[in-house]
């Protein structure tokens, strides 16, 4: 897929923040949106869902993803998360390891420090591939 535009992160943004506001947070009240560029165009979301059992609660990048195959399949290539304000949100360490099982150590990834490869986001990360290299 051609090079990530400023359109495309400008339409990210704008898909997380809408997302962002059909959360499911009445515990945290803390509401996150996740919007991410798929390799063949489409844009796929998802927001936090949580539950009077508080440790089920589901990130918004864990739903982002299963719209992700529930829509088709395919790679992210791009991907924003934002809080209730519409800032940059950084994914929590569980859902950096979700992007990189999704997106691998090319998924560009907005951060609170600017646009960042997987590869800083989770250095030295945990893979599909050392499943086959060490086994
Ligand atoms: N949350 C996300 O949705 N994504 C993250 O990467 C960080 C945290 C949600 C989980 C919970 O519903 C709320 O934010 C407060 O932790």
């Amino acid at each position: 897929m051609a090079e990530v535009t400023e359109a495309d992160w400008a339409g990210l943004r704008a898909a997380a923040t809408e997302v962002m506001s059909r959360a499911y947070a009445p515990y945290s009240n803390f509401k996150v949106g996740a919007a991410g560029l798929v390799d063949d165009g489409r844009v796929v979301v998802g927001c936090n869902v949580e539950n009077a059992a508080y440790g089920v609660a589901l990130c918004a990048e864990c739903g982002m993803v299963s719209a992700l195959h529930a829509g088709g399949g395919g790679r992210l290539v791009a991907v924003v998360c934002v809080d209730q304000h519409g800032n940059t949100l950084m994914a929590c360490g569980r859902c950096r390891q979700l992007l990189w099982e999704n997106g691998g150590p090319g998924l560009l990834v907005e951060t609170v420090s600017g646009i960042k490869p997987m590869t800083e986001v989770l250095p030295d990360a945990f893979g599909p591939d050392d499943l086959v290299s060490r086994a």
